[in-house]
């Protein structure tokens, strides 16, 4: 049947449109928002103040290329700043890859428990998303492996992935980055690199550095307290920067949050700050919630995915439902496969303490 209106490329309809984590706990006044994996301890305050600076002058286009921040992240990197794009958060990067690299019958491969922005971004595209499985909620670089076909363009890898927080060891992204077709563009999403404290990981950079076909995403929105402002940036072999420098919107960041992610960025204290509090409050989730019986999956990030019983009045949708009774705001996570699991982003101790608290009480183990 013919219908006779305006009509989306083929794949756009089929999109389940990402739905944000909760806000909001109906009639409760104190909210604890633990579902976005935001930073409890919010932005360095130079970089607050340079947003507000910026404010002065929101009659000026910014600058397009975004020259200072990619100067900033390349001395706190140790980057060549021309290897780097900046984007309105790494979606919109992610999407800009995909818009690249993608085209109708083309396949990208991400896991099954991977960023759900992934499929999103490649269905967009008219390309296809091949979900390929995990082992014990962790990328396997043979699964991956095993689904490249002559189509595949794209591998989108969350490194450490989003819901789950495990990680792939750099000698496994090695061998993934070795083995694939030279003409695959992996795509490795170090979202939460500023968090993993493992001495077998790499973020990325050194891949990007040594091969023609792998690119590394990073957030400001995430340690850097600033998702509010939308600021991404990838680094990238120059033949893809510029492939993306050619379709990115030419003023793709704004100037508040140029100037803020240069200070935030500048400021390692606050960042060292923010990840000893995630060092501490994420093993201390991990033991606590576990001694409740509540199996953890052990998280490199700044969150824990929370297994829970299908038994009825014990399921994580119960949980949810508890918990958000008190104001204590979880992910549920049915979306990325895990109907039976809750995300729990690290929250200021006071937050982390009254979840473990509600969860006691939840299943009648309070004193
Ligand atoms: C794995 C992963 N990649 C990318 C993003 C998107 O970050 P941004 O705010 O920079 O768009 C997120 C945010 O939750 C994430 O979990």
């Amino acid at each position: 049947m013919t219908i006779n209106r305006p009509q989306p490329r083929p794949g756009v309809l089929d999109i389940a449109p990402y739905v944000p984590g909760k806000s909001t706990a109906p009639g409760v006044d104190k909210v604890f928002k633990l579902s976005s994996n935001e930073t409890p301890l919010g932005p360095s305050p130079n970089a607050i103040a340079a947003y507000r600076a910026a404010g002065d002058h929101l009659e000026d286009y910014p600058d397009g290329s975004a020259s200072a921040l990619r100067e900033a992240i390349g001395a706190a990197f140790g980057l060549d700043p021309d290897r780097i794009v900046c984007g309105a958060g790494s979606d919109d990067l992610l999407n800009l890859l995909a818009r690249a690299y993608l085209t109708d019958g083309d396949e990208a491969i991400y896991t099954r428990h991977g960023f759900v922005v992934y499929p999103i971004a490649t269905m967009g595209t008219g390309a296809k998303a091949v979900a390929v499985p995990e082992k014990n909620f962790t990328a396997d670089v043979d699964a991956i492996l095993k689904a490249v076909t002559p189509r595949t363009k794209l591998v989108f890898l969350a490194n450490p992935n989003n819901p789950t927080g495990t990680y792939v060891p750099f000698d496994e992204v090695k061998r993934l980055q070795k083995s694939l077709p030279a003409h695959v563009l992996l795509v490795l999403d170090a979202a939460y690199a500023e968090y993993v404290q493992r001495n077998d990981y790499e973020s990325g950079i050194e891949l990007v550095a040594t091969t023609d076909n792998v690119v590394m995403t990073r957030t400001f929105s995430k340690i850097y307290g600033l998702a509010a402002l939308r600021l991404g940036w990838m680094y990238g072999p120059a033949h893809v920067v510029d492939a993306i420098n050619r379709i990115r919107g030419p003023f793709n960041v704004n100037n508040p949050a140029i100037a803020a992610g240069i200070a935030a960025i500048r400021d390692t204290a606050h960042v060292e700050k923010s990840r000893a509090h995630n060092t501490r409050w994420l093993a201390w989730l991990t033991e606590e919630i576990g001694k409740l019986g509540l199996p953890v999956t052990p998280s490199a990030a700044n969150f824990v995915l929370i297994h829970f019983p299908e038994t009825n009045g014990r399921t994580a949708k119960d949980a949810d439902d508890f918990l958000t009774r008190r104001g204590l705001i979880l992910r549920q996570v049915g979306v990325y496969k895990l109907p039976n699991a809750l995300r729990m982003s690290v929250g200021t101790e006071e937050a982390n303490r009254l979840v473990v608290q509600a969860l006691k009480e939840f299943l009648g183990k309070a004193a």
